[in-house]
């Protein structure tokens, strides 16, 4: 069976764009594909952090995933910092990667390479993302655009490793929604909606109670013509409410517009479906944080299967580098 493995930051709290954009997709993938998902705390520790903060996050993601549909009984669900080949195989990583390679990395150059104080992990961080991958010989990476790079410098990574050291690591391919899977801020429906937006009001979060959706659903810009079109470029207001509503039952955009009059009727409508979509997975997340013993037990589970996998990899690439093996 194929194997897909992708990987999330467990920063702040997940959104309906994180939602359709990624989630959505894990759930139908674990079906198909013998698959892995990491929540990857290593990765958040590269940029200003608050440890007590990110304990809880990685939880909370743990069972927001989970309760979101992921099944540990389907799929592997696991915190990266459980399986300490991911920190092993990035060192030999940094060691193949170029200094040159790192340093053109967009993620990296918009985040702060002009700024001294900036941790040196985030300089290395693709170096830990491909050894994420590798490790599992995974050959799908459900990812964003916004990590397009970062796969194709895992690609070459591994390409360079195998011919200098010998076949060693499968070479994974990104897997990247369609635009349409682009949820946009309500506030500001030209910018992606984003847990780092300045103001709450334009992003629903997956935990928000049907008032706080209600609401920030009624307050989504439109515009002055009250008629629903689905037209992006003129309307963008209006058809991120249509590919949201869309989004969460599966319909058809211009469909969905034709049968709405004006904009009051399509909010009402958007935020019934995304009420519907949240809640049952909202009370599950309630069921989970009352029983925390079995998710530290789930995510046990899913760091030894994960252990597993990449143990034979990992003993792989040390030897094929010239370690000597104990
Ligand atoms: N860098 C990814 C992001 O910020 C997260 C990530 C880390 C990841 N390791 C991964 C994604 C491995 C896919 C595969 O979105």
């Amino acid at each position: 069976m194929i194997r897909v493995l992708s990987g999330i930051q467990p920063s702040g709290e997940l959104h309906i764009g994180n939602y359709f954009g990624a989630i959505q997709a894990w759930v139908n993938d674990q079906h198909s594909f013998d698959s892995f998902f990491t929540i990857v705390d290593l990765h958040a520790i590269t940029v200003e952090h608050s440890p007590e903060e990110l304990r809880s996050n990685t939880l909370s993601l743990a069972m927001t995933l989970l309760a979101a549909g992921l099944d540990p009984q389907i799929c592997t669900i696991f915190v990266q910092s459980h399986v300490s080949a991911h920190a092993e195989l990035s060192w030999l990583l940094e060691c193949t990667a170029t200094y040159g390679e790192l340093s053109r990395m967009t993620q990296f150059k918009e985040k702060g390479r002009s700024d001294e104080s900036i941790r040196a992990g985030l300089f290395t961080y693709p170096a830990l993302m491909a050894a994420d991958i590798l490790l599992y010989q995974a050959e799908r990476v459900p990812v964003g655009e916004d990590q397009r790079q970062h796969l194709e410098l895992t690609r070459d990574i591994a390409i360079r490793f195998n011919t200098k050291y010998g076949e060693t690591f499968k070479i994974p391919e990104a897997t990247i929604p369609p635009l349409g899977a682009r949820v946009m801020d309500l506030a500001h429906p030209t910018k992606k909606m984003s847990k780092s937006a300045k103001s709450r009001a334009g992003t629903i979060f997956i935990l928000d109670s049907p008032d706080e959706i209600a609401k920030k659903v009624g307050r989504a810009v439109t515009d002055a013509e009250n008629r629903v079109e689905y037209d992006a470029d003129r309307k963008p207001g209006v058809t991120n409410l249509l590919e949201i509503y869309c989004a969460a039952t599966g319909e058809n955009p211009s469909e969905v517009a034709s049968r709405h009059k004006m904009y009051g009727d399509l909010k009402k409508s958007a935020t019934d479906a995304l009420v519907a979509l949240l809640e049952p997975l909202q009370a599950r997340y309630i069921e989970l944080s009352k029983d925390p013993a079995e998710v530290g037990r789930i995510l046990k589970l899913g760091s030894q299967k994960a252990m597993d996998i990449a143990a034979p990899t990992l003993k792989m690439a040390k030897n094929n580098i010239g370690l000597v093996i104990p």
